[in-house]
């Protein structure tokens, strides 16, 4: 959309130095938006994904994720929830990669083709190309409706994310996050594998998430503070395991993204595998950590990064039982949060990114040889 489009609540950069702040800092509304498409009702419908959706959610036999970018992490975030969860098997693919193989069409699968813009020339390409395999049962989520990638599929959801101006993307992933996470409950649900508390359970959860966000937005003072150590680094290492470790990779794009850093993510337990002859007093190394049930091991993969002398700074939430000490930085998240904890910890690496552009005066908003939409190949 032209910045002449917009409206003046979008352009407005009010309080915010720039865009990709705002956006950061838009996320509880954005998500909030995006939610109030399920209602306050106690069970989420097909129906949130088209007019057609039941009849076809319920016979898909998988699930295969096609994007590009920001919008890949997204889907491989969603693989952990939809395997997990709906007990669906999932393979999520970038489709720069997918349109141009052989693969296998499986009619009964659910091809997601997932966009901000809906334009993106690769994932639409890559839809196409499903569609000419035979494989039509086919669903954008996307931010724009009246998108290409939102016309040439089945069925669709339009995240509420508002416009998203700044490059790097931020609301439009964690609103993206949201429609998956129902897709999830409506998948799980039609299969049989969520019974009515547990629904309510991530009914509740989801609800809360605007009000948990906000809450880890408070702790941008101190990402800013961590934020000074980075902006003379070549080279930044993030870790994380589970379904955090998609949102290590988000991390690692964000920084490398607008602060030229080159930096590169694995899940932790690869660590021993290559990237830990990379680790020294000159290579930050990043951790997602939450309290869940990979915690202990990723602890002992921070004891490899301390041994080496590498400079850790974890964020960790409020039961994680990781302490600060010399060259380990721990910032806490108030909140521990189940599934849906990678859309509360991808807001302070969002946060970390933007303020070690701010330090090294890169342009934030405009990030060299980059853009907004890729039309082109
Ligand atoms: C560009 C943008 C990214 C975005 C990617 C995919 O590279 O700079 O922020 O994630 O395209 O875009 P899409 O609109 O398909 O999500």
């Amino acid at each position: 959309m032209a910045l002449s489009q917009l409206s003046a609540d979008a352009v407005e950069l009010g309080r915010f130095r720039h865009y990709m702040q705002k956006e950061i800092f838009e996320q509880p509304d954005a998500l909030a938006n995006t939610l109030e498409m399920a209602g306050a009702a106690k069970s989420v419908q097909p129906g949130l994904f088209g007019a057609d959706a039941e009849e076809c959610l319920r016979r898909v036999d998988s699930v295969l994720i096609l994007a590009c970018g920001t919008s890949y992490h997204s889907g491989l975030v969603a693989r952990y929830w939809l395997e997990a969860i709906a007990g669906i098997p999932c393979t999520v693919e970038i489709a720069s990669e997918y349109r141009y193989r052989v693969s296998v069409p499986r009619a009964e699968q659910l091809v997601v083709a997932m966009s901000q813009s809906g334009e993106t020339a690769d994932t639409l390409a890559a839809l196409r190309y499903a569609r000419e395999l035979g494989q039509n049962k086919t669903l954008a989520i996307c931010n724009v409706p009246e998108s290409a990638i939102v016309r040439e599929s089945l069925l669709r959801f339009i995240t509420r994310a508002g416009p998203e101006i700044g490059v790097a993307s931020t609301k439009a992933f964690t609103t993206q996050l949201a429609a998956l996470f129902l897709l999830t409950l409506v998948l799980a649900k039609l299969r049989g594998r969520l019974d009515a508390a547990q629904e309510n359970g991530h009914l509740v959860a989801l609800r809360h998430l605007p009000a948990a966000v906000q809450k880890v937005l408070a702790l941008e003072p101190e990402i800013a503070e961590w934020a000074q150590g980075f902006a003379g680094k070549q080279h930044a290492l993030f870790l994380g395991r589970g379904h955090h470790y998609p949102i290590a990779l988000e991390g690692a794009l964000k920084l490398k993204e607008i602060s030229y850093i080159h930096a590169e993510a694995y899940p932790a337990g690869e660590l021993k595998h290559g990237p830990l002859a990379l680790v020294d007093k000159d290579m930050p190394v990043i951790a997602v950590a939450p309290n869940d049930a990979l915690l202990e091991k990723l602890k002992s993969n921070l004891q490899e990064v301390r041994a080496r002398g590498g400079e850790l700074y974890v964020f960790a939430d409020a039961d994680s039982e990781v302490h600060a000490a010399p060259g380990l930085h721990v910032l806490r998240l108030p909140e521990h949060y189940g599934p849906l904890s990678p859309i509360l910890h991808v807001v302070p690496l969002q946060l970390l990114a933007y303020h070690v552009a701010l330090v090294k005066g890169t342009d934030v908003d405009k990030p060299r040889n980059l853009a907004k939409s890729v039309t082109v190949e």
